[in-house]
């Protein structure tokens, strides 16, 4: 016998990722439920496997973009209709964008993020905690983020639109204290959904470091069961990113942000780098070259002694390898040195070892 049988879960953005495995955490558990996404051929699908695997009694699909105008007011009417009682509200449906707020993202879709991700989110909560207050009994449960409690250049909007999630779940979660119902930000650290591609991230350094959507949505759903007012998942990794987001300067977490939501070195753009830091490394060592063997050409044997010997010094510092080049282009200067002299007629007394041995002593 399923533990909750004949309660109702209502799941935004349940089509996929962190969504979808909380849809399946409640189906286990033997409630009915309500899919909500655009996508509701995947929805249907979902339900059916649900029925199937699960025994779910029923699945009621709406297909609804929830960044268009009224949206919640639309699938509050059509819950309504039905007859439905929701016990359980989960907001989860959101979409990220990523650039450099000032000129690459695109405010069209900023709008429709605002709107998905605070607007619907806010009347959602508002439609549905109304009638649970009235029942004095229900569970809502909102995606926050992490990066609601940092802020996070070049994903700016967002980032804001969590900090709100956030913010507004705790000032809710205080009202509704002494009541029978509750309500839980869930603050997830980068998880391995389809977001950061539908954001445009998908190369970006923190995809390196995602965590499990399953152990995600677990961590969700225990949290709203026992009635939390939030759960950072992922254990203490994640529980010390959020200490020291309450600690650390604002700029600070800005600058650690930057760095990790930055795009992740392209190698062939690295290998090209690399051929043009050879080119410049084997440009600077003839330059090198050139201004010591006029030097070398103006000077006693002691000095051209310790000018090769610096030019060796110069080589290894800059790097082994192109210490070798630079070894090379010394040599190659030095026989230009004799070349000049002997075509000059000048004698050159001291052997090239002897030279280096006096300058070391
Ligand atoms: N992944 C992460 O790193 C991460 C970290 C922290 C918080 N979160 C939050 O977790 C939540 C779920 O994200 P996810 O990682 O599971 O991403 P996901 O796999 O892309 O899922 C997003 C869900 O939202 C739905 N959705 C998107 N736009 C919609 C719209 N206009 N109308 C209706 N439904 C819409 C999608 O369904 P359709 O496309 O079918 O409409 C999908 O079911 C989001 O609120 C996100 O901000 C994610």
């Amino acid at each position: 016998m399923n533990a909750e049988t004949g309660k109702t879960a209502l799941i935004t953005g349940a089509s996929s990722g962190i969504g979808q495995e909380l849809a399946k955490l409640f189906a286990k558990d033997g409630y009915n439920l309500v899919l909500v996404a655009r996508s509701d051929d995947k929805l249907d699908r979902l339900g059916e496997v649900f029925k199937n695997n699960y025994g779910t009694e029923q699945v009621t699909v709406i297909g609804k973009d929830l960044s268009s105008e009224d949206a919640a007011q639309d699938v509050y009417n059509q819950v309504k209709a039905k007859g439905i009682t929701v016990d359980v509200l989960v907001n989860d449906a959101g979409v990220g964008l990523y650039g450099l707020f000032a000129t690459d993202t695109d405010w069209e879709r900023e709008k429709a993020m605002i709107h998905l991700n605070v607007l619907t989110l806010t009347q959602m909560t508002k439609l549905f905690l109304y009638d649970m207050l009235a029942r004095n009994e229900g569970k809502i449960l909102n995606l926050a983020s992490l990066l609601s409690i940092t802020p996070s250049p070049l994903m700016a909007v967002y980032a804001g639109t969590k900090a709100y999630v956030y913010n507004f779940t705790q000032s809710l979660a205080n009202e509704l204290k002494d009541t029978n119902v509750s309500i839980t930000a869930l603050l997830p650290n980068a998880t391995d959904t389809d977001f950061f591609n539908k954001a445009g991230a998908e190369n970006t350094k923190v995809t390196d470091e995602v965590q499990d959507p399953v152990m995600v949505a677990k961590a969700g759903y225990d949290a709203l069961m026992a009635g939390k007012s939030k759960i950072v998942p992922g254990g203490l990794k994640n529980k010390s990113y959020e200490v020291m987001a309450y600690v650390a300067p604002q700029e600070a977490l800005a600058s650690l942000m930057r760095n990790k939501m930055e795009q992740k070195p392209d190698p062939k753009a690295e290998e090209e780098s690399s051929t043009i830091a050879w080119g410049i490394g084997i440009g600077i060592a003839v330059l090198a070259g050139v201004a010591l063997g006029l030097a070398y050409a103006n000077t006693n044997a002691l000095d051209r002694a310790r000018y090769r010997y610096k030019a060796k010094s110069f080589g290894d510092s800059i790097s082994d390898t192109l210490s070798s080049v630079f070894d090379n282009v010394v040599d190659s200067v030095v026989d230009a040195y004799k070349t000049t002299k002997a075509k000059a007629g000048a004698v050159i007394n001291e052997s090239e070892e002897e030279l280096e041995e006096e300058v070391v002593a």
